[in-house]
């Protein structure tokens, strides 16, 4: 099983988005067992895969051990895709949170994903909020590895720097391990800014970029208003931006970088 964090302390970039679609591409078609983790106060990811008014256990509740991971999981659109719901209390944690009772909280909840995940779970994609807050240091804590959303711009690019100083934290202090698994560079539009920062990164980021850049795409806020993943959308709207197929050439590489499928066949020889 790998735990994947989709991060950048920015908001606004396409991190829910990323996440969403990316867990949909795992799922149906590189054929993973897969967790969406929403741990995310805002409830994005959760909204996006089951609808606004979803109500039912959430992470908060497994948390405070009012019931076990595994019955907060949510089946949704596809057979390989589970959800942990995300909660919008998850703010109190924070509140008057002292240093020790903050280390407290992130080591519970590296405990309750390395431990509570059912264990035929080959992929989790943990949604994180913007900031460098409790639930982001809990994410990378709790993960094998994280992955970099950002636009082609400026406040992306100083982005960037911020989430490295909080991973350089994180390592420090809870998860020496925790791997740069990929950037993806989103809503590139045809300006020369953007253009220009693509280049930038791509040519800094060589190693960890995954391919290819994703466009604006309307089709990306359409499925989100209907509560769907583009992969599942454009399949029962019949529409083809080829947004999709992005994600799942990104997935693709994803799988190909962090050998999960790898270890898949190792597990099952
Ligand atoms: N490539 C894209 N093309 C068009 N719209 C996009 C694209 N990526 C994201 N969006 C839209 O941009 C908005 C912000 O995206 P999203 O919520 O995924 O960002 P986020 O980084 O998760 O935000 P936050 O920091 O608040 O969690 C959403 O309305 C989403 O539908
Ligand atoms: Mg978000």
């Amino acid at each position: 099983m790998r735990r994947i964090a989709i991060t950048l302390q920015k908001g606004g970039v396409g991190k829910t988005s990323v996440a969403v679609n990316l867990a949909a591409a795992l799922a149906a078609d590189q054929g993973l067992r897969t967790v969406l983790v929403d741990m995310d106060a805002q409830c994005n990811a959760t909204a996006h895969m089951l609808g606004d008014d979803f109500s039912g256990p959430m992470l908060s509740d497994v948390l405070r051990g009012d019931i076990p991971l595994r019955d907060a999981l949510v089946q949704c659109h596809h057979e390989n895709l589970r959800v942990l719901p995300g909660a919008e209390d998850l703010v109190d944690f924070e509140r008057g949170s002292d240093d020790p009772r903050r280390a407290r909280t992130i080591m519970g909840v590296r405990d309750m994903l390395t431990a509570g995940i059912p264990t035929d779970t080959e992929v989790v994609i943990i949604d994180t909020p913007p900031g460098g807050g409790l639930w982001l240091q809990a994410a990378l804590a709790a993960s094998d590895g994280f992955l970099i959303v950002a636009w082609p711009d400026g406040f992306s690019a100083s982005g960037i720097l911020a989430l490295l100083n909080t991973v350089d934290d994180v390592r420090a202090a809870f998860n020496p391990n925790l791997e740069l698994d990929g950037l993806i560079i989103n809503h590139v539009r045809h300006t020369a800014g953007h253009r220009g920062y693509t280049e930038v990164f791509s040519q800094i980021y060589e190693d960890i970029l995954l391919h290819p850049p994703l466009p604006v795409r309307s089709v990306i806020s359409d499925a989100r208003d209907a509560a769907m993943p583009v992969e599942f959308y454009e399949r029962q709207f019949r529409t083809s931006s080829q947004a999709a197929e992005l994600f799942r050439d990104i997935a693709g590489q994803l799988v190909r970088r962090t050998g999960i499928r790898t270890i898949r066949f190792a597990f099952a020889s």
